[in-house]
């Protein structure tokens, strides 16, 4: 297999604690070397990373895909086209599909559509109970054995401390992880957004903090007490970040994700009933994103997800509280969070990748298989980051098949310019004369020039 080499790159791998200028050589869709002026005769192809930031291929573990059963928002092809055009190597997929993701047979489904149609990896996050209807568990091993890397009732809640004290104990013994969506709902009947000031405004029925924070609470007890790792995932409130922070203090088995949303935006968006804005949870007040933020910046938060959620434009046309929750998010998501965190002086440049990488691949273990970390023998799953590049966010330059997101019409700093999966270049936006292309594995050119 010909040898790709990157040259003159921040190379930032956290996993080593790696954080130096060097060329980074890939052979076989491996790491063979990193050192400086490796040998460019050997190269095949040479990609020149002056004042670009070489990563280990960022890892989403939080994205709906919506295939099988939702096709007219985006399929297993598009929603990782839409990865990899961020930078994301690797998604892990919510099971909210039709048919749910509840049983081997759709397990495979899903992983035999990524092998014909992936543009980076796929691996799927199994329901943890029979058409999230949270009454009776699936078939956990053999999920597990079928590929599943997570469980999750995601859109919904398993409501039941029984049911969940039931699941922690299985998902506990097989090493695997669960990952609550955080919704009493008992609490949150026909809520449309935040119970706030601007729900009030619009007449809306709001959706109070306590409703997340009240699961969080419960499960971080029976967490305690199985041993099963429990991930918290798109955490909304001040209170939830607090009950986290409090528990991972007591050593419980807990993490928690963000959103490029919830730390960046507020029930604010939604004034003028914007459905763009509506999402689940929802957006919250100022001290809201900003207890987010110091969660992420003191350790709290370690994992940046997207929790990317597209919806057809006609559906998000419907009144606000018909609506559909949710907002795509693998395209801005690196941009939004090196604004928010880095450039921002909140975080630095390693603890980002490092929440976007392995943690992210710890969480699912995908750093057994070799991912999360750029290493030599790793697996060359690597991401390049121009953090000077400018650009604007409109439905023209997203390359997924839903244009849902407050952040149409911003212009934000930094960006992914090339993704590339077991050594291949999957997505290259290098030359800024040229238009981003995109490469599905295993179709790449032996050969090319940037
Ligand atoms: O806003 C959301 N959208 N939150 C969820 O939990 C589900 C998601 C979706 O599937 O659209
Ligand atoms: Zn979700």
């Amino acid at each position: 297999m010909p040898t790709t080499l990157i040259t003159n790159a921040r190379v930032i791998d956290p996993a080593s604690g790696r954080d130096e200028t060097a060329d980074v050589a890939i052979r076989d869709g491996l790491v063979a070397e990193i050192g400086r002026d490796l040998d460019r005769s050997i190269a095949d192809t040479v990609i020149d990373a002056t004042d670009r930031i070489v990563t280990p291929g960022l890892i989403d573990p939080h994205v709906h895909l919506r295939e099988p059963g939702g096709e007219h928002k985006e399929t297993i092809e598009t929603g990782t086209r839409a990865a990899v055009a961020g930078g994301f190597a690797t998604v892990c997929c919510m099971p909210n599909t039709t048919p749910t993701m509840d049983r081997p047979e759709i397990l495979y489904f899903v992983t035999s559509r990524a092998k014909e149609t992936a543009h980076c990896r796929v691996f799927p996050v199994a329901a943890a109970t029979v058409g999230r209807q949270g009454e009776q568990m699936v078939e956990v091993q053999m999920c597990q054995n079928a590929g599943a890397v997570a469980f999750s009732d995601d859109g919904d809640v398993v409501q039941s401390a029984g049911m969940m004290k039931a699941l922690l104990t299985t998902i506990g013994e097989l090493g695997s992880v669960f990952m609550q969506h955080c919704q009493d709902t008992t609490l949150t009947q026909n809520a449309a957004m935040h119970a706030g000031t601007v729900s009030t405004k619009l007449g809306l029925t709001g959706w109070p903090r306590e409703a997340e924070e009240i699961i969080i609470e419960r499960d971080a007890r029976l967490a305690e007490v199985t041993g099963c790792r429990y991930h918290v995932q798109h955490i909304s409130s001040a209170g939830s970040v607090e009950i986290v922070r409090r528990a991972r203090r007591d050593g419980a088995p807990i993490t928690a994700e963000a959103t490029p949303h919830h730390l960046t935006l507020t029930h604010e968006a939604c004034d003028g009933f914007d459905t763009a804005a509506k999402v689940n949870p929802p957006l919250r007040e100022l001290r809201d994103a900003e207890a987010i933020l110091e969660g992420v910046a003191d350790g709290t938060i370690t994992i940046l997800a997207t929790d990317h959620a597209p919806h057809a434009a006609d559906e998000k046309a419907a009144p606000f509280e018909d609506a559909p929750c949710g907002m795509i998010g693998l395209e801005t998501a690196l941009s939004i969070y090196i604004e928010a965190l880095v450039n921002s002086g909140l975080i630095t440049w390693p603890e980002l990748i490092a929440k976007m990488t392995i943690n992210p691949a710890r969480l699912c273990r995908l750093d057994e298989r070799g991912l999360g970390m750029l290493a030599v023998g790793d697996l060359a799953d690597i991401t390049i980051i121009d953090p000077d590049l400018e650009w604007t966010v409109t439905s023209r330059e997203l390359a997924g098949m839903s244009s849902n997101t407050p952040f149409l019409g911003r212009t934000v700093r930094g960006r992914a310019v090339a993704t590339l999966v077991g050594g291949e270049v999957v997505m290259n936006r290098l030359n800024p004369h040229e238009s981003v292309q995109f490469c599905r594995p295993g179709r790449a050119p032996a050969s090319a020039s940037f």
